[in-house]
């Protein structure tokens, strides 16, 4: 097992690369915020299929934090965050610090609109403008053939695929499958904020949306099937139900029933917010 080796400057990260390159290696790249569990390293085994070399970047981004969000309390774990990365072949690991993302005059800023309205957009107004904007700075800093993302964060994966067509990035997205417990629960790194007992109550979320989901996909009328999911949620212990919305799956548009659709949900417990999503 051989530990990826650390860049933590574009110029360093640059140079491994372009040493691959003239090897004529396939370059993947897996962009995270680090606190990696079974899910991120499901996206580095797709990238390890696709790819000869992944490079992983670890970079809690402070742009896509509104201040009353969790940005200081987001956990950091970088030491065995690099073991699950060893465990998984990954090669690289990007941990750039704030600096080197963000130099002293820093003022550049994405705004993709499309699939960013909406959704996530009305509960957090600047946050896909924080992940647009240091998505693209990863891809052109890393230069890969390829990039995973997440199905977990649907709304981010198609904002994403719309920035690299929009302005010409040159790199394939693939979408990962969400990794779930056992239960159905969704994996994510806000998970380890839950109590035993929240726990219990985040992994009715899937359950009642799978529900739903079917209702939707046999016909039963949008309104009522999503007004009945948001009760279900509220009566399983979730304390606000942000949205609970049924939307065509690439543009995430409004859904109708002869398109490929997705349902979407976000949802707070406590101190936490969870989303998932499901195909219809
Ligand atoms: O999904 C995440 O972890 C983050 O939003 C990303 C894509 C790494 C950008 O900071």
């Amino acid at each position: 097992m051989n530990s990826p080796q650390i860049v933590e400057t574009v110029a360093d990260l640059r140079a491994v690369v372009r040493s691959w390159r003239n090897e004529g290696l396939r370059v993947a790249m897996v962009p995270t915020m680090g606190a990696l569990h079974d899910g991120h390293i499901s996206l580095t085994r797709l990238a390890l299929e696709r790819a000869d070399r992944c490079v992983v970047s670890i970079f809690v981004n402070p742009t896509q934090f509104a201040p009353n969000e969790d940005l200081d309390k987001y956990p950091r774990q970088l030491a065995a965050d690099l073991d699950r990365l060893a465990e998984a072949g990954v090669q690289l690991a990007y941990t750039p610090p704030a600096t080197e993302m963000y130099p002293e005059g820093f003022a550049a800023k994405i705004i993709v609109g499309g699939p960013s309205a909406g959704l996530e957009t009305d509960f957090r107004p600047t946050f896909f403008e924080g992940v647009a904007t240091v998505v693209a700075k990863l891809l052109l800093q890393a230069a890969p053939d390829l990039a995973v993302f997440g199905e977990k964060d649907y709304q981010q994966l198609c904002v994403v695929k719309k920035l690299c067509r929009d302005l010409d990035i040159p790199v394939e997205i693939v979408a990962a499958p969400t990794v779930r417990d056992a239960e159905g629960l969704a994996m994510s790194s806000r998970n380890a904020y839950l109590s035993p007992a929240e726990l219990g109550v985040a992994r009715q979320l899937n359950r009642i949306l799978r529900q739903a989901a079917e209702a939707l996909r046999s016909g039963a009328g949008e309104t009522e099937t999503l007004s009945a999911a948001r009760k279900q949620l509220l009566d399983a212990g979730f304390g606000t139900v942000d949205y609970v919305e049924a939307r065509e799956s690439l543009t995430l548009a409004p859904w109708r029933i002869d398109r490929h659709g997705r349902i979407l949900a976000a949802v707070r417990l406590g101190g936490t917010r969870l989303i998932d999503n499901l195909e219809i």
